[in-house]
C-alpha cells in the first residue's frame, strides 16, 4: 500500500467520513448571518471548535477540511486547530483552490482558480499539518450546459492540483459538482455527471496522477431541485452507483459524497441505500458541509454558549451518516 492509498483508507474506512467545514469566510458569513449570528473570526472558531472536539469525531470522522483562516488558529486550549483534529482521531484536510470564477468564452459558467503560486501553498499547508486537500469544480445543467469547455478546463484545472499535491504527499479529494439547480431529469443529470467524471479521469490520467491516492467527491444522481420529477431513494442510489461504476476506474479507493443542497434527512437516506446497494469495491461514505453542520448550528446560533448542547446534536448527526455508510440507516434512528 502507497503512503497516499494508506491516508485515504484511513480517513474513508469503517463508516468514517469527512465534514466539510472549509466555507471561505464570505460562505461562512452568510451561514452565519442566516442563523443571526454576527461572523467575526472568534465566532467562527467557535462554532468550528466546537465540532472538532464533540465526541463523534473519534468514531465516525476520518478527516476534517479546512479553510485557510481555520488551519491558522489555535483552540482554547492552546492546542492548534490541526493538533485538535488529529487528538481526536482525525486528518486534517484544507481547500486549497481559491474558489470560482467567471469563465472566459462561457460567462454563464465557472472555472476554479488557484493553480498560480500552489506548490508553494502546499508545502506550507503540509507543515501546517495538512494531510489531504480539496479543490471543488462547479458546473450547471441547463439545455446548453455544462458546455465542453467548461467539462474540460475545470478537468484540467482539478488534474493539475491532483498531481501537485500527490507531490506534497497530500491526497487530492476530486470535487466536480454538478449542481442540482434546475428542473432537469434525474437522467439528464445521470448523463452530464458521467461526462463530466469521464473528462476528469482523462485529464488525471494524462498528469499521470496515482489514482490509488486520490478521493473522488462527486454529486448523487438527482432530479433538478425545482423539477417536479419525484423519484425513490432507491432509484437515486441505482443511477448513482450505475454513473460511477461507468466512469470511475477501478484504481480509485473511496468516493465521499458532497450532499449539495440535501436536506440531513435525504442526504443520510440516500447515502443508506447507496450502501445497502453497492456492488462496487469502492467505499462509498460522506464527505458533508451543510448535512452535517446545519441543525448544529440552528441549535448554537440560539445559545453560543451552550456548547455541549450543540456537540450532541452534532453527534447525532455524524452518527447516523456514519450508520448510513455501512448501509445500516433507519428513519427511526433519528428520533
Ligand atoms: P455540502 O455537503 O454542503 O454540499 O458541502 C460539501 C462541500 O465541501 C462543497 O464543496
Amino acid at each position: 500500500m502507497s503512503e497516499l492509498n494508506g491516508i485515504a483508507l484511513k480517513i474513508l474506512s469503517n463508516g468514517k467520513g469527512i465534514l466539510a467545514a472549509d466555507e471561505s469566510t464570505a460562505t461562512m458569513t452568510k451561514r452565519l448571518a442566516s442563523v443571526n449570528v454576527e461572523s467575526d473570526e472568534k465566532n467562527r472558531l467557535i462554532f468550528r471548535e466546537t465540532l472538532f472536539s464533540s465526541r463523534s469525531m473519534k468514531e465516525c470522522i476520518g478527516g476534517v477540511i479546512l479553510y485557510d483562516e481555520t488551519i491558522k488558529q489555535k483552540a482554547s486550549n492552546g492546542k492548534t486547530i490541526p493538533e485538535l483534529i488529529e487528538y481526536n482521531g482525525g486528518i486534517t484536510g484544507i481547500k486549497v483552490d481559491t474558489g470560482a470564477k467567471d469563465l472566459a468564452g462561457s460567462i454563464e459558467e465557472k472555472i476554479t482558480e488557484g493553480l498560480d503560486g500552489l506548490r508553494e501553498r502546499l508545502k506550507n499547508y503540509y507543515n501546517l499539518g495538512a494531510r489531504f486537500t480539496k479543490w471543488r469544480g462547479v458546473y450547471i445543467i441547463s439545455d446548453n450546459y455544462p458546455s465542453k469547455l467548461s467539462i474540460s478546463s475545470n478537468a484540467h484545472a482539478l488534474a493539475r492540483y491532483a498531481a501537485l499535491v500527490q507531490e506534497t504527499r497530500m491526497v487530492p479529494i476530486i470535487e466536480p459538482e454538478v449542481l442540482m439547480d434546475g428542473n432537469h431529469s434525474a437522467k439528464t443529470c445521470f448523463n452530464k455527471t458521467s461526462e463530466v467524471i469521464k473528462k476528469c479521469f482523462e485529464e488525471l490520467y494524462l498528469n499521470k496522477v496515482d489514482l490509488s491516492g486520490i478521493i473522488l467527491k462527486p454529486n448523487m444522481v438527482l432530479p433538478g431541485a425545482s423539477s417536479k420529477e419525484k423519484i425513490s431513494n432507491d432509484e437515486i442510489a441505482e443511477l448513482t452507483l450505475d454513473c460511477l461504476k461507468n466512469s470511475v476506474p477501478g484504481e480509485v479507493p473511496g468516493i465521499a459524497f458532497l450532499s449539495g443542497g440535501q436536506t440531513e434527512i435525504e442526504a443520510t437516506a440516500n447515502l443508506n441505500k447507496i450502501n445497502q446497494k453497492n456492488n462496487t469495491n469502492f467505499i462509498m461514505t460522506y464527505s458533508y458541509g451543510r448535512a452535517l453542520q446545519q441543525s448544529a448550528l440552528k441549535f448554537w446560533s440560539k445559545n453560543v454558549n451552550n456548547i455541549s448542547g450543540t456537540q450532541k446534536i452534532f453527534d447525532h448527526r455524524a452518527k447516523m451518516c456514519t450508520l448510513a455508510a455501512q448501509g445500516k440507516w433507519s428513519e427511526n434512528l433519528e428520533n
